[in-house]
C-alpha cells in the first residue's frame, strides 16, 4: 500500500488526484497540506507542517511555488520523496529544488501527461528537419484562473527544441517591447488565458511557403492527476536524485 500527501490539496489538481486515486487498488490518502482548512474532507488537513503527525510514503504537489519550497524542508527532514508538479518557478527556486534533489527523491514534470512527453520526443524529430528554414513560434492557451505565463509545458516544450539545437534560440515572451525584426534563432511564446480551457499547446514552425504544426490538447485533468500518481509509484525506494518523465516512461 502506498500512501500518499497532497500538498495543494484544496486545488482543482489536488482535488483531481483526491479521485483519480480511487481508481488505484494499492494507495491511501493520509493527509492534505493547503493554505486554508476548509474542514471538509474526511483527512487530516494541515496548514502548518510542525503539526503534521502521519509521514506518507510519497509527497504529490500541485499547488504554487513558494507553497512547494515550503514543503520541501519537511520532506526532506522525514526523507519523503516528492512528485513536483507544480509550475512557474523562477530560476533561483529551480536551483533550491535542484539542491533538495541531493538528499531525497523528487520527481518533476512540467506535465504529466504521457501524450505531452511524445510530443517533446517529436518536436526533436521536427526541430532538426525544419529548424534551418523555419521560424518556431509557441501558442498555449488555459483557464483564466492560471497565475504563471508562459505555461511551464511551453517552456518544457521550447527546452526541448533547443536542448537538440545546441541552445541557440533565445526566447522572446513579450514582442511588445520591441521594435525590431524577428530573429530566426528565437522561440517567440504567445499565451492565452480564458474560460476553463484544460490546457492546449501548439508548437508552429513557419517556412515561407509552408506551415507545419503540431498541437495536444487536454480535455480532463485526469491525464495529469493519473501521471502524478504513477510517479509516485515510481518515486517509492528510489535512491536521492532529481527524476523527470524520460525516466518514467
Ligand atoms: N504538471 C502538470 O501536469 C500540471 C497540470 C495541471 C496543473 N499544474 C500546475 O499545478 C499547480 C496547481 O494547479 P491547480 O489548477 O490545481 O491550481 P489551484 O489554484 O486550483 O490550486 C492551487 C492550490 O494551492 C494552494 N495554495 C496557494 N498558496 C498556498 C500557500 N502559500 N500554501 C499552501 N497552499 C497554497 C491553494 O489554496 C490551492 O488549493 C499550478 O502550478 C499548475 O500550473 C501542473
Amino acid at each position: 500500500m502506498l500512501s500518499i500527501s497532497i500538498n495543494g490539496c484544496n486545488g482543482k489538481m489536488g482535488q483531481e488526484v483526491i479521485s483519480q486515486m480511487n481508481e488505484y487498488g494499492d494507495m491511501i490518502l493520509l493527509n492534505g497540506f493547503d493554505k486554508e482548512n476548509t474542514g471538509n474532507f474526511p483527512f487530516p488537513v494541515y496548514t502548518n507542517f510542525s503539526k503534521v503527525t502521519e509521514y506518507p510514503d510519497v509527497i504529490i504537489d500541485f499547488s504554487v511555488p513558494v507553497a512547494t519550497l515550503s514543503m520541501l524542508p519537511f520532506a526532506k527532514v522525514h526523507h519523503i520523496p516528492v512528485v513536483i508538479a507544480t509550475t512557474g518557478f523562477s530560476e533561483e527556486q529551480q536551483q533550491q529544488i535542484n539542491a533538495y534533489a541531493k538528499d531525497i527523491p523528487i520527481f518533476q514534470s512540467s506535465n504529466m501527461s504521457f501524450e505531452i512527453h511524445l510530443m517533446t520526443k517529436v518536436l526533436k524529430m521536427v526541430s532538426l528537419a525544419l529548424a534551418d528554414s523555419a521560424d518556431i513560434e509557441i501558442i498555449e492557451t488555459h483557464h483564466n484562473r492560471k497565475i504563471d505565463a508562459p505555461s511551464g509545458t511551453a517552456l518544457m516544450l521550447a527546452n526541448s527544441i533547443n536542448k537538440v539545437l545546441q541552445n541557440r534560440y533565445t526566447y522572446d515572451f513579450d514582442r511588445m517591447q520591441k521594435t525590431e525584426k524577428r530573429s530566426q534563432n528565437e522561440i517567440g511564446f504567445s499565451s492565452i488565458r480564458g474560460g476553463n480551457i484544460v490546457g492546449e499547446h501548439t508548437v508552429q514552425f513557419l517556412s515561407q511557403n509552408e506551415t507545419f504544426e503540431i498541437t495536444h490538447k487536454a480535455y480532463s485533468r485526469k491525464v495529469f492527476a493519473d501521471g502524478s500518481l504513477k510517479a509516485a509509484q515510481f518515486l517509492k525506494n528510489k535512491p536521492n536524485g532529481l527524476y523527470s518523465m524520460d525516466d518514467l516512461i
